[in-house]
């Protein structure tokens, strides 16, 4: 099955579809042909984006929930379910970052990445994976991991520990749907960027005291790579395809992300303790 085939109709839920690769998969959703239910905390993002979606003739809302609130996850998929159709994917995207040295992180920072990031995405798990499996239609859940999620990164503990996490879940939640019989038509699949174009970094927490300059340099450091990373649209292309095949790990960039699973499988081959790299970002080429 193709990308096309899978998706060229029903209705999508993007949580943090106000920027980056969540407007990104928004984008193509709707050209695909897809309703999109565009989902942020940022109202004015998600409502210029929906404006831009429905002047190209597709067919998008825009609601604003924020993905840390149980009852508020709940409340949106009740309203989507009722007032706009059964749901044929859900992206758990939202997800923010975190620079600083871990014991210079303020324990608020520490929770927000974690609320966001991880209990973010279970509370869209409880909200929607029930009502999707209770008929028989295809339905996709696409949790947001990262490239992050297999590798161990200094001064972003927060978020690796975050991703990490999506990760696992997303792996338990696969067996779990196979064990309870749904897997035939309920697709559950992670989703593993490398860098792509976003405002990731420019909001992410830092530290207010301690090591400030190193939390910073970090920032700096990850915004570098920016200057390589990949056009949100590419990225959501490949996504769809690769989920459409029927894979269950999603990369944005199949080499790069690749390779940073094998040097994990490596590493844990070896029971190598870590070792610092000389360059911050992460290079598989390195080892
Ligand atoms: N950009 C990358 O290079 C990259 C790489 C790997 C993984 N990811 C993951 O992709 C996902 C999207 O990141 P991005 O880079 O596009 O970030 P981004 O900052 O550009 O967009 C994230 C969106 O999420 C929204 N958001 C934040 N908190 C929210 C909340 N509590 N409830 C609802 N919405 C909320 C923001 O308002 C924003 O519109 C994240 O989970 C991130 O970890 C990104």
């Amino acid at each position: 099955m193709n990308a096309r085939e899978a998706f060229s109709g029903g209705v999508a839920v993007i949580t943090g579809a106000g920027a980056g690769i969540g407007a990104g998969l928004a984008r193509h959703a709707s050209r695909l042909g897809m309703t999109v239910v565009l989902v942020d905390v940022d109202g004015a993002a998600v409502a210029t984006l929906r404006e831009e979606l429905t002047a190209a003739g597709g067919s998008a809302i825009d609601i604003v929930c924020d993905v840390r609130d149980a009852e508020a996850v709940q409340a949106l998929a009740d309203t989507v379910y009722r007032d706009v159709g059964d749901v044929r994917l859900l992206v758990n995207n939202a997800g923010i970052e975190q620079f600083g040295y871990l014991w210079d992180t303020p324990v608020a920072n520490w929770q927000r990445v974690l609320d966001i990031n991880v209990t973010g995405v279970f509370h869209g798990i409880r909200a929607f994976l029930p009502k999707m499996m209770a008929t028989t239609a295809p339905a996709w859940v696409w949790n947001l991991s990262s490239v992050g999620g297999v590798a161990v990164v200094p001064l972003q503990a927060p978020y690796i520990v975050s991703k990490h996490a999506v990760l696992a879940l997303t792996e338990c939640l696969h067996l779990e749907v196979q064990s309870a019989g749904h897997d035939h038509h309920v697709h559950i699949q992670a989703v593993l960027p490398g860098a792509v174009v976003s405002n990731i970094f420019e909001s992410a927490g830092g530290v207010q005291s301690g090591d400030a300059s190193a939390a910073e340099a970090q920032r700096m450091a990850m915004l570098d790579i920016k200057a390589e990373a990949m056009d949100p649209l590419a990225a959501a292309e490949a996504v769809f395809e690769q989920a459409a095949e029927g894979r269950f790990y999603l990369l944005t960039q199949p080499d790069y992300v690749g390779s940073a699973m094998a040097e994990r499988a490596r590493v844990l081959t070896s029971q190598a303790a870590p070792r610092l790299r000389t360059e911050r970002r992460f290079d598989p080429a390195e080892n």
